[in-house]
């Protein structure tokens, strides 16, 4: 009984040790090293379409560019041939065949891109002028 119990001795002498030894190096990592840490926030990934349309003075490509390099081309690839970091996951059809897009309206293209459609999330908060635009963008990737 009584070894144990001088086991829990040491424990506890050890323990207050320990947390005495991190209270010290923290107490001087604060003073010192805390200015380095950068405190502007970074703007968030959902900001970059609006931060390109108030830098681009409001251009609509510049926007619909964004959009697409943000939330689209992750599965679609930059040109739309499926071919996204994300397209192995999710097997997005090539948008530049004329073969799907021909058979598509643009009104059918902006529900799928409102409501999503299988492994496609939805993007009903995109503004119906992006969303317009997107079409226009994707139907040239065909060539059309
Ligand atoms: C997470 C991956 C992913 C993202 C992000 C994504 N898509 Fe898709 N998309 C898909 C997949 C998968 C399909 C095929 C859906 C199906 O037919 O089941 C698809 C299909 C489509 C189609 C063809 C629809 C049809 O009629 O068959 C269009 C157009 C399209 N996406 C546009 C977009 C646009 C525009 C964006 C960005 C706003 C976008 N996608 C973002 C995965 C994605």
């Amino acid at each position: 009984m009584s070894g144990s119990a001088r086991r829990l001795v040491v424990l506890a002498v050890v323990v207050a040790l320990v947390a005495g030894c991190r209270r010290k190096p923290a107490r001087e990592w604060r003073a010192d090293d805390h200015d380095e840490e950068p405190s502007a926030p970074a703007p968030g990934p959902g900001a970059a379409p609006g931060a390109a349309a108030a830098a681009g003075g409001g251009n609509p490509d510049d926007l619909v560019d964004a959009t697409w390099t943000s939330k689209c081309a992750e599965c679609h690839g930059v040109s739309g041939q499926g071919n996204g970091p994300k397209a192995a996951m999710t097997k997005p059809p090539n948008l530049a065949d004329p073969a799907l897009l021909g058979s598509r309206t643009d009104e059918q293209l902006a529900n799928t891109i409102r409501t999503g459609k299988g492994k496609m999330p939805a993007f009903g908060t995109l503004p119906p002028s992006v969303i317009a635009g997107l079409i226009r963008r994707i139907r040239t990737l065909g060539g059309e």
